[in-house]
């Protein structure tokens, strides 16, 4: 069992909140800061202001202090950046956050006088850590606080379940700036059951891209074979099931359907992208496999179209956020769908569990209702496999169906996107 630490985290979203509620529920203190003062208010009040499950439970009991004030980083032992880093319109990575943050904290790390640890937990593109957060740390820092390490410890927790990932990852990277700061953050996690794989800061960086960039693939690549299957008469999910007993394939992540949304992959794989474009490599694999992700919302319009007319026509959603277990809709495949069907004139009503009111933040102008009132529409397209949807009765139904729920092929007139 390590030392119980003072850890100050920067960025209390999905990473920043997991991480401090997972620390805390190991014993360590934990001060939180957050930009946003509605979030910093909220959880000092014991409200987990995202929908995350095992989260309300941990907020009662772990030791947690929220904060906009940065001088509380004075009074820890080592921070983690877990701000949020977007990406532009063209791709690239916006490091607007992290770059803000950092600035904040060397500005506090200067009445600081021991060693203090910061590690960034924020994703970043390789060489990101070296070429522009340390030379900010570097500038700023005065005579005193210059006493301090970096790590990079990139984060692969999944929306949803991110506090029981968090707890309990696949593996613990760590890209260590110097061996005392690695050594540290190794101590740090001794209590967590999972191999700990120390390297440089850019492999660090690197490894959580190509993960993402992996995962993508593995999606674009059964939506490319479903697609093929479509036209052939042939079950993709059969294809899968057959190809995932193969133990160098596995059968996680070979679900065809309407393609990948969320927070992570579809805009991780656009700045490596953008970043391997930077330094003169053209990525042809990774570019075509956002654009077969883009394709696929058009495959489903089209399919749609061949059923009914759009223009006047209702057309139900059912689900809204980008995968079920999360009321999160970045970047969720929805979004793209309502657009085209808005365009084209026709009236979207939507249900999803958690997520209408995220949605309805972006969307306004559609009507969120029951799932019932959903399955009145001229047609019904399924976007995210949430289980409830299993429980429905299609009979009678038009479906037009992005996730392979199973119950939906009852619907009289039914069509897979890829099958
Ligand atoms: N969401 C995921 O599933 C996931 C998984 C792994 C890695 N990541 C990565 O982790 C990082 C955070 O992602 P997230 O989904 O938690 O983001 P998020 O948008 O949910 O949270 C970011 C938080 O940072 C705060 N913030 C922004 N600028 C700040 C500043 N200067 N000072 C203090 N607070 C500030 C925001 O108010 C917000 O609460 C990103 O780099 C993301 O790519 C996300």
């Amino acid at each position: 069992m390590g030392k119980k630490r003072i850890i100050s985290i920067i960025g209390l979203g999905y990473v920043g909140l997991a991480s401090a509620l997972g620390f805390g529920l190991k014993g360590h203190k934990i001060i939180g800061i957050d930009s946003d003062q509605d979030k910093v208010r909220l959880i000092n009040g014991k409200t987990v202001p995202i929908y995350e499950k095992g989260m309300v439970e941990a907020l009662a009991s772990a030791e947690i202090s929220a904060t906009t004030d940065y001088k509380q980083v004075l009074a820890s032992e080592m921070t983690f950046i877990c701000v949020d880093t977007p990406s532009d319109e063209d791709g690239v990575i916006f490091l607007g956050s992290i770059k803000k943050s950092t600035e904040q904290i060397v500005d506090t790390l200067q009445d600081k006088g021991d060693y203090h640890l910061v590690v960034i937990k924020s994703t970043v593109v390789p060489m990101t850590t070296e070429e522009i957060i340390i030379p900010i740390m570097k500038a700023k820092a005065g005579v005193r606080g210059r006493d301090w390490g970096v790590c990079v410890n990139p984060e692969f927790l999944r929306e949803g379940r991110a506090l029981e990932d968090f707890l309990h990852p696949d593996r613990i990277i760590i890209g260590e700036g110097d061996r005392k700061s690695g050594d540290l953050l190794q101590e740090l996690y001794s209590d967590f059951e999972a191999p700990i794989l120390r390297t440089d800061l850019r492999t660090a960086e690197m490894i959580k891209y190509a993960s993402n960039a992996f995962l993508a693939t593995k999606l674009s690549f059964i939506n490319e074979i479903g697609n093929l299957c479509k036209k052939m008469n042939i079950d993709v999910y059969q294809v899968a099931g057959g190809m995932g007993y193969d133990e160098r394939i596995g059968r996680k992540f070979l679900n065809a359907g309407i393609g990948f949304g969320g927070s992570c992959l579809p805009k991780d794989l656009r700045a490596l992208i953008a970043k391997a474009r930077q330094i003169g490599y053209e990525p042809r694999l990774l570019e075509e496999v956002l654009r077969l992700n883009e394709k696929q919302v058009t495959n489903l319009v089209q399919l749609l179209q061949k059923h009914v007319s759009l223009k006047g026509a209702c057309v139900g959603f059912l689900g809204l956020a980008f995968k079920p277990g999360t009321d999160d809709v970045r970047d969720s495949r929805a979004i793209p769908v309502v657009q085209a069907l808005l365009q084209e004139g026709a009236t979207v009503k939507a249900y999803d569990p958690l997520a209408m009111a995220n949605f309805k933040a972006l969307f306004p102008q559609i009507y969120y209702v029951t799932a019932e009132e959903v399955l009145n529409c001229d047609a019904i397209l399924i976007i995210t496999e949430w289980e409830e949807f299993n429980h429905l009765d299609y009979t009678g139904k038009v479906v037009i169906d992005g996730r392979g729920i199973e119950k939906a092929r009852e619907a009289s007139i039914y069509e897979g996107i890829c099958w």
